[in-house]
């Protein structure tokens, strides 16, 4: 394997995996070899052009640790984990729709009954949601876990407050017999993803602007069925049509119906105008 030249040196890389055993990862390595090789084809790149891009990877994962995954915001950016979130979670018409899980999920979140109010002493207007766990043929399921989390009126997440290890507005909630479940919390605003580091400096470049619509997430798992990663987005946010993450899809679109103080769907008086929201998940049997 010598005098390798623009003609033959894609051939002589993938010949490099003639030894590898397991076929999967061979399929896998062959396809980016030859789409790395065409992306350099493609566009000619300069050295400083490709050095360019070895600082920004490494810059990536410099910015990574156990709070902060910079490659999986990179991912998030440039449509990729829609793509691998759309091949993977191929639904039959009804299902709940599934979207980006995002970096702010933590497990082990309080398990809290229904009506909890998952955002007290959190800044925002109050909200209710509310609805059904169901199944595709709209029969209850009893038992479902809604492990739910959102920004506050502010756009933060609580592991994004300095320092704040102190844990606001998320919940796992868990479904009666006929499949109900029912939060009070604040209505969710849309927010920046990160925006310090070098995916940020990317999008800036780009030309695009960092927000995600304002959205709670949710995991839903029941036995004997698929759970799904979704979010209930907010009916008339303005970056609806321009999520960052590419992350929107109309049937997870809700309202949440503004309210005058009063009598709340918890049965409570709120002393506060409050909204409401109504969304039903529908899974799939596994
Ligand atoms: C989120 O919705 O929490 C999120 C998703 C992708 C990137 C950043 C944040
Ligand atoms: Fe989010």
């Amino acid at each position: 394997m010598r005098n390798l030249n623009e003609a033959n040196l894609t051939d002589a890389a993938l010949a490099k995996l003639g030894g590898a055993s397991d076929s999967r990862f061979k399929e896998i390595m062959t396809s980016l070899i030859k789409h790395l090789h065409g992306f350099v084809r493609e566009t000619e790149l300069t050295e400083k052009e490709w050095f360019i891009g070895i600082q920004f990877l490494t810059a990536t994962g410099k910015k990574c640790d156990d709070t902060r995954q910079e490659y999986i915001l990179l991912s998030d950016t440039l449509g990729v984990s829609m793509l691998v979130d759309a091949i993977n979670h191929r639904k039959p018409g009804g299902a709940t729709e599934s979207t980006v899980l995002g970096p702010f999920y933590v497990s082990g979140a309080k398990n809290v009954p229904m009506w909890a109010d998952i955002g007290a002493g959190v800044s925002g207007e109050p909200a209710y949601v509310s609805g059904r766990v169901l199944d595709v043929d709209g029969r209850p399921i009893a038992g479902a876990v809604l492990d739910v989390w959102q920004t506050d009126g502010e756009g933060f997440y609580d592991v994004q407050r300095p320092g704040g290890r102190e844990r606001y507005a998320r919940g796992k909630l868990t479904t009666g017999a006929d499949g109900r479940y029912g939060f009070r919390t604040v209505k969710p605003v849309s927010y920046p993803v990160p925006t310090d580091g070098p995916v940020g400096q990317m999008l800036l470049r780009m030309g695009r602007h960092p927000y995600r619509p304002a959205h709670v997430h949710a995991i839903v798992s029941a036995p004997g069925f698929e759970s799904v990663a979704t979010h209930i987005f907010v009916e008339g946010d303005k970056y609806l049509d321009s999520d960052a993450v590419f992350g929107v899809k109309n049937s997870l679109v809700v309202e949440f119906k503004d309210h005058a103080a009063g009598p709340a769907p918890d049965g409570k008086i709120s002393s506060k105008p409050y909204c409401t929201a109504q969304f039903d998940f529908k899974l799939v049997r596994a």
